[in-house]
């Protein structure tokens, strides 16, 4: 048998027929870059996550880009974020000339430690990012409350968070701006690339929204440099359609996280927090490159999340033990809706050398 890391098959196929419905209207109204369907999907997603101010833009990067300018976060700046995350929440600060201080996850979620946080505020630091990595909860209630005693922002890194909320409030609407990415894996995925921000502020909204489109104010008026980060309509179109189903995808998603742990537990660590979207299902085991062999030559496809810390990549030696043994023990095992009952035994039977 062979497993797949990642399919995306089973959730386009299941909104298809109403894909082809969304296509035939962008190519009628032959509006390909912004237009009703983009304002359409920002009204939705609005209301999904409960704000009034999201704006769509090109992808997660730009997003996280363009919330960090309309703050002004410009070079020298320390801007404080999680020693473990994807590269695209390192780049936008590096691209900025601002000073990434890095701080170790927690072990249960793997999402930034809010104790060490406070640690390392200074009276340079102008933000915080918080990820929900693999789609768990960070602490967001002791990050606001770190947020409003210094007085610094609070950006949430929501690309693997699509539907997570806490105590009924979603993710992205906690810190003064959440980013969101639309990449055709995420838990809420267009069929290319895709991008949103959220913001708390109507005012920062609407200078996030100018930035997205060349500074413009209104046609051909432009009070300052921005950039193209436009949403393409189709995709705008695309992913109205597929926010419908969001909710019962993440619970699929849950439902084969439970019996992965069902199956797992007590053989292998988990690094699921207790509130989740299972955008991964992460767990560590110790001899890593040998469980990897071993599960390819058995053709299941598993992945890292991720192999190397951020401070790496800028040559810090600073030591973060939870995030370096996370680092070097875990693997991401496929999870996903439309995966089987058989597929999951089979990954869990060869994980276990049965
Ligand atoms: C945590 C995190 N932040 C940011 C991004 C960037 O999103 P995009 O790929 O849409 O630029 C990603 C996407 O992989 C991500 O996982």
């Amino acid at each position: 048998m062979k497993v797949p890391f990642y399919s995306t098959r089973y959730v386009n196929d299941q909104v298809k027929t109403l894909m082809y419905k969304a296509f035939d209207e962008v190519m009628e109204s032959q509006y390909f870059t912004g237009g009703e369907q983009v304002e359409k999907f920002e009204k939705d997603f609005q209301t999904y996550i409960g704000s009034s101010n999201f704006i769509t833009c090109a992808n997660g990067t730009d997003a996280l880009e363009i919330i960090l300018r309309t703050w002004d976060i410009q070079a020298g700046d320390e801007v404080i974020l999680p020693a473990l995350s994807c590269q695209a929440t390192l780049e936008p600060l590096l691209l900025l000339g601002a000073i990434p201080v890095f701080c170790d996850v927690l072990s249960q979620g793997l999402c930034i430690d809010p104790v060490e946080v406070e640690q390392k505020i200074t009276s340079k630091t102008k933000a915080i990012i918080a990820v929900h990595l693999h789609g768990n909860w960070s602490d967001m209630k002791s990050l606001v409350s770190l947020a409003n005693k210094y007085n610094v922002k609070l950006l949430e890194d929501c690309a693997q968070a699509h539907g997570l909320k806490f105590e009924d409030k979603h993710a992205g609407t906690w810190g003064d701006a959440g980013a969101f990415s639309f990449y055709p894996t995420k838990n809420l995925g267009a069929l290319g690339e895709a991008g949103g921000m959220v913001f708390k502020d109507k005012l920062e909204g609407e200078r996030a929204r100018r930035l997205r489109n060349h500074g413009q104010k209104s046609k051909d008026v432009h009070i300052e440099v921005g950039r193209n980060s436009r949403m393409d309509t189709l995709q705008a179109a695309f992913l109205s359609v597929k926010l419908e189903f969001l909710d019962d995808w993440n619970f699929q998603r849950s439902q084969l996280a439970a019996y992965y742990r069902e199956n797992l537990i007590g053989k292998v660590k988990f690094y699921s927090g207790t509130t989740t979207v299972w955008h991964q299902f992460v767990i560590g085991v110790s001899d890593r490159e040998k469980v990897q062999e071993y599960l390819k030559e058995k053709g299941i496809g598993i992945a890292v999340h991720y192999p190397y810390l951020l401070p790496d990549f800028i040559g810090s030696e600073e030591f973060f033990p939870i995030s370096a043994e996370a680092v070097k023990s875990m693997i991401s095992l496929p999870l996903y809706p439309g995966l089987t009952t058989d597929e999951q035994e089979y990954v869990i039977k060869s994980l276990l050398g049965k």
